[in-house]
């Protein structure tokens, strides 16, 4: 019997992406380029369920039934080129070829336009939720072709994460669509992550609380609006100990932190469709900090603090202004990764249902989360939302912490912690929420430097002073501008 779906390349998450179906009841085909992979997987998940194995890629391939549908889980780059290659003159018309690694979606367009050329269709998808979600129901955000979804979605769905019975996975988009939203998923990872770890911060020196007591406040917040895995997951780091030394394990782990470089592309691709998402930037930025080590070396000890002391009266109160701050903070991080996934859904042409990938982000990925259910409902009262955060119930949730927002950062500035995200996010805040901005006089400084020309708030058109000589103002026609 042929098999429904194929996986090649079975490292950990191929091969529990592989476990997954064939534990739904769907025969696999299973490849690998060395073959012991494939034999250890037998080997250890075989009884799951039907596992169709092959040594060559032309088997693999012959194994499957039409139209073929083969997931590719191999290093994103070069390594998914070449099996595409590989695979391209062993299909034939119709058949499906799905990139569940982190691609970049530029690479995706780039291959659903070369496949295209073969009949074949080409689906990059996101995967979210690690190894165990990979297994046991992972986020799943497939883009390609419609078509391609009608004979890929209902195995896809049938593996996803389920939440209140529904599956965490729709079509998101054409081509390159479904990569960069796992790509926006991952840069929102990215500030979450940070805010997570600039809350834990200013507890630990504001209160002097040690790692132990800051995983019971964080088990706290996750039974409140806050609850979500990265906060469940940040209880269990901080709660744990070092087997040999006893200390907190946290303290035993070097402060730089590293990335593979979704969060990168993500601001990257922001800086290019001019979409400001300063919390995730500041996110990715801090990671960059914190491996700068020529800086921080020549930092250390030299550059002065002059701080106030902390002086934490009521540590409860502390506490809870540091969980409002943070909520508002996250809500900003969320309202300015679905600006961007609006703006590049326009700009290349993908129709995004942001409520559809707020609902099958409720599960199975890294940034899972109640919150989500409440960005759904935002979406769903208004579909062509322009702000999340200014959306009734979220501006009223992020209004009601404004006070304590305020509190932390300021606090954290005359304190001298520092609190990238936070603090930037409340710049947005108050930056987009703004009657009107100092813009205006960097466009006079434009205009005064470069002729860059300005608008006026009194009267249409676009114009110049002659800053240099007489100070007169020009008018001028718009295409001459
Ligand atoms: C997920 C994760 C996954 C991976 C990140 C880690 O959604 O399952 O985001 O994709 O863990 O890529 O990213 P960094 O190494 O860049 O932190």
């Amino acid at each position: 019997e042929l098999a429904q779906i194929g996986v090649t390349g079975l490292a950990v998450m191929g091969r529990n992406l592989a476990r997954n179906f064939a534990r739904h009841g769907h025969r696999v085909a299973i490849h690998n380029r060395t073959y012991a992979k494939t034999e250890s997987l037998l080997a250890e998940a075989g009884s799951e369920g039907t596992f169709v194995p092959s040594r060559s890629m032309a088997d693999f391939v012959a194994s499957l039934e039409r139209p073929r549908r083969v997931i590719i889980m191999v290093k994103a780059g070069p390594a998914t080129d070449a099996v595409i290659e590989e695979l391209i003159p062993l299909l034939e018309t119709d058949d499906i070829v799905i990139d569940a690694g982190n691609a970049h979606f530029p690479d995706t367009i780039r291959r659903e336009a070369q496949l295209k050329e073969h009949g074949l269709h080409f689906v990059g998808s996101g995967v979210s939720g690690g190894e165990e979600g990979a297994l046991k129901g992972p986020s799943i955000m497939p883009g390609g072709s419609r078509k391609s979804y009608e004979s890929l979605g209902p195995l896809l769905e049938d593996i996803a994460a389920k939440v209140d019975g529904e599956p965490c996975c729709t079509y998101v988009g054409p081509d390159g669509a479904g990569h960069f939203v796992k790509m926006v998923h991952n840069g929102i990872e990215y500030a979450d992550m940070q805010l997570i770890a600039e809350a834990y911060d200013l507890i630990k020196q504001g209160t002097g609380a040690s790692a132990a007591e800051i995983a019971e406040i964080f088990r706290t917040w996750n039974e409140g609006d806050l609850e979500s895995f990265l906060i469940e997951i940040t209880a269990d780091v901080l709660a744990h100990t070092d087997a040999e030394s006893g200390q907190a394990f946290v303290d035993l782990i070097l402060d730089q932190a590293e990335q593979k470089g979704t969060g990168r592309w993500t601001v990257q691709n922001a800086l290019d469709l001019g979409v400001p998402i300063t919390g995730i930037a500041e996110a990715t930025f801090a990671r960059a900090l914190s491996g700068s080590l020529p800086q921080r070396e020549a930092a250390r000890g030299k550059l002065a603090a002059h701080t106030q002391a902390w002086d934490v009266q009521d540590r409860d109160a502390f506490v809870e202004d540091v969980r409002q701050a943070l909520y508002a903070s996250k809500v900003v991080a969320y309202s300015q990764g679905f600006d961007q996934i609006a703006a590049a859904s326009a700009e290349y042409g993908w129709d995004i249902d942001r409520g559809a990938m707020a609902r099958i982000w409720r599960g199975g990925c890294i940034i899972r989360a109640r919150f989500l259910n409440r960005i759904t409902e935002a979406y769903e009262r208004e579909a062509d939302l322009p702000l999340l955060l200014a959306d009734d119930y979220f501006a009223d949730a992020v209004g009601s912490s404004l006070a304590a927002w305020r509190r932390v950062v300021a606090g954290a500035a005359q304190n001298g912690i520092p609190t990238p995200a936070f603090s930037s996010s409340l710049a947005y805040y108050d930056g987009v929420r703004a009657e009107r901005l100092p813009a205006a006089l960097i466009q006079a400084q434009r205009d005064f430097f470069g002729a860059h020309t300005y608008r006026r708030v009194d009267k249409p058109g676009s114009f110049h002073t002659e800053w240099s000589a007489d100070r007169s103002e020009t008018a001028l026609d718009d295409d001459e501008a």
